[in-house]
């Protein structure tokens, strides 16, 4: 039988009561967590996203509530009504913030019952994560989740209010939308009114972020739900949110310095210090030194070493002497044996043109010099795993070998790239044994065992400003010059003049943020002319009429006064899974997709009703 709560009001959460509230009536609702029996005695630790206050059934005080407890299972949603008293001594527990007290109850409610859930949200050991997310309800109800979600509430009010207070106005742009060029697949919406049309979700509110700039709104910021329709990973949703905005008349760094004061507010919020300003390096660099766009500054990067070899050393082991020799070091992983070597292996992606040598003592016995210069070099210590990468004179890939003064080929690039990858992957494999790694989990344990306390985070945060981008990409499988970043980005002035004759060499005026190995975000300064906006459509094989119906309402919006202008977009979930430690954007989004795009707890994608189809004038014709 279950009680009525009547009128009955709570008069504390299950987090708030202390020693100095002993002798207090009290009124406290929320879950049963668990239940003990101790005969006479009845506990039940009463959890609410505030926190957990044990509650005592003494069979002399309420033989009535002492009979209900016996019938209270966890997850049941109970009201304790008694007095705060203080435990013995013994049974003070120093980890609960409550944990001086308990409630002496002296009438119980069982406002409702549960069935035996698939799992705890008591337990410590997690449950599968199909099961996870179709039980979303349950999950979400666990003290990690219900945490994680109070992080993220707080440094989103706190980016909104920095921003705010940097003279930005919060204005909404519309989810049915025409088609935005990020590169992404577009959801479609269609039409009822108008058959056979379709709205697309928005990729971003790229084009009327620059439309309010051409309205002279000079600054505008969104929290802003974005949809893409790509494949997941686990920094990837379909719908994720960006903090995004545009402001009127700005330099690179005017941005920058925009960013970095929400950042450190963001972060502080969550009880972490970043350091600001925040480094740079321009593309070509974090190439060259990282093989990432996107560098995890936490690591050693690549060092150049081609000078320890000999042109007849390159020759015999088959590296390409044109292209670069790097080398990087796993910290304290140690020397593998060759199983392990082997099981490596897959991780590094040979489509790029480059091969490795991560066997030591083989490259020792042939040329012991080179193995000696090339451990000195890379700084390593007998603890360091060194890694090899050149490039495979064997192996022809399709990539251009032009090269521009102080500028990286396509060729290089690759090089970089797979060393880059293999980097990362193989960190990723040995986080384990990664004191780096390691300082960042503890930053953000301490941070949120604090509360009010703030923690250093200089060395667990490692942000950078990754600039000066390729304008274009040569997209492998149509041979088509691709924009890098979108096409509304500006190229640098300097560079304009190669738009045509060499458009590899075209820089463009845009910029990453990376921290950890993410990309965080991703801006630009814009195109204000019309004149370059078309130059730029035309150098992407854009053509004029497919620019007009795509883009015509904004290419005539650029000839009625458009200033400068330029933005930036950050993933906020990405910032929430960083301050949180969580491996995956899943456990920082309420309601992810799974990695199939699917939301298993309520079943979508379903199929439409006959009658939806009818009325949306569709017809469905699955391939078999
Ligand atoms: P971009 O496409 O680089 O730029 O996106 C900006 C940032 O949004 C986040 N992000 C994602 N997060 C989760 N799931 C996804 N599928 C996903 N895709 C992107 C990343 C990324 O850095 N309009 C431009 C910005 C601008 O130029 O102002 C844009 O959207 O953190």
């Amino acid at each position: 039988m279950l009680d009525l709560l009547g009128n009955l009001e709570r008069t504390h959460v299950c987090g708030e009561l202390r020693a100095q509230d002993a002798g207090k009536q009290v009124i406290l609702m929320g879950w049963v967590n668990r239940r003990r029996d101790h005969g006479n005695l009845i506990f039940l630790d009463l959890r609410d996203r505030f926190g957990i206050t044990q509650i005592v059934l003494d069979r002399d005080l309420t033989p009535d509530g002492h009979a209900k407890g016996e019938a209270i299972r966890p997850e049941y949603v109970v009201a304790a009504i008694g007095k705060v008293r203080l435990r013995d001594a013994l049974a003070i527990n120093p980890k609960m913030p409550t944990g001086e007290i308990e409630i002496e109850a002296n009438e119980i409610l069982i406002l409702n019952d549960a069935k035996l859930a698939p799992f705890s949200p008591a337990d410590e050991a997690i449950a599968n994560e199909e099961v996870r997310l179709k039980y979303r309800f349950l999950d979400l109800r666990r003290s990690e989740m219900q945490r994680n979600f109070m992080v993220r509430h707080r440094i989103t009010l706190a980016i909104r209010q920095s921003l705010s207070d940097q003279g930005f106005l919060e204005i909404e742009t519309p989810i049915l939308n025409k088609s935005t060029p990020e590169g992404a697949r577009d959801f479609l919406v269609p039409s009822r009114v108008h058959p056979g049309e379709f709205y697309a979700l928005p990729q971003s509110p790229q084009i009327f972020k620059q439309i309010l700039m051409i309205s002279g709104f000079d600054r505008y910021f969104q929290i802003a739900r974005c949809f893409r329709d790509e494949d997941l990973r686990a920094d990837r949703q379909l719908e994720f949110t960006q903090v995004d905005l545009e402001m009127s008349f700005p330099q690179q760094d005017k941005v920058f310095a925009v960013v970095e004061k929400f950042m450190v507010a963001g972060f502080a919020a969550a009880g972490v210090t970043l350091p600001a300003p925040f480094p740079r390096i321009t593309y070509d660099d974090a190439m060259r030194n990282f093989g990432s766009d996107k560098p995890d500054l936490r690591l050693p990067g690549l060092t150049d070493v081609r000078s320890a070899f000999t042109d007849e050393a390159l020759a015999t082991l088959q590296m390409d002497p044109a292209l670069p020799v790097v080398a990087f070091r796993i910290p304290k992983v140690g020397e593998l044996s060759r199983k392990e070597r082997e099981d490596n292996h897959p991780l590094f992606d040979q489509k790029k043109g480059a091969k490795f040598v991560d066997d030591f003592k083989r490259l020792a016995k042939g040329f012991p010099e080179a193995a000696a210069k090339v451990r000195e070099l890379a700084g390593a210590n007998e603890a360091d795993f060194v890694i090899i990468v050149a490039g495979d004179p064997a192996h022809h890939i399709q990539a251009s070998d032009t090269k521009f003064p102080g500028r990286l080929s396509e060729r290089e690039i690759n090089v970089y790239l797979a060393a880059g990858n293999f980097r990362s992957e193989l960190a990723k494999k040995y986080a384990a044994r990664h004191a780096a790694f390691e300082v960042t989990d503890k930053v953000v344990h301490e941070a949120e065992a604090g509360g009010e306390k703030v923690v250093d985070g200089s060395e667990a945060f490692k942000p950078i400003w990754v600039t000066d981008f390729p304008m274009f990409e040569l997209d492998g499988a149509t041979g088509q010059w691709v924009p890098a970043h979108h096409p509304f980005t500006a190229p640098f002035d300097a560079d304009m003049a190669n738009l045509v004759s060499d458009p590899a060499s075209v820089r463009a005026n845009c910029y990453d943020l990376a921290m950890n190995g993410l990309e965080m975000g991703s801006g630009s300064i814009r195109i204000h002319r019309k004149d370059v906006q078309q130059q730029i459509f035309a150098s992407l094989g854009i053509s004029e009429e497919d620019a007009r119906s795509r883009f015509g309402f904004f290419l005539d919006a650029l000839e009625y006064g458009t200033p400068p202008h330029g933005g930036i977009a950050l993933g906020l979930d990405r910032i929430a899974m960083l301050l949180a430690g969580a491996p995956s954007l899943r456990e920082v989004i309420a309601f992810p997709k799974t990695a199939k795009a699917v939301d298993v707890m309520v079943d979508a994608p379903t199929p439409a009703t006959e009658q939806q189809l009818r009325e949306l004038h569709l017809r469905v014709a699955l391939k078999s």
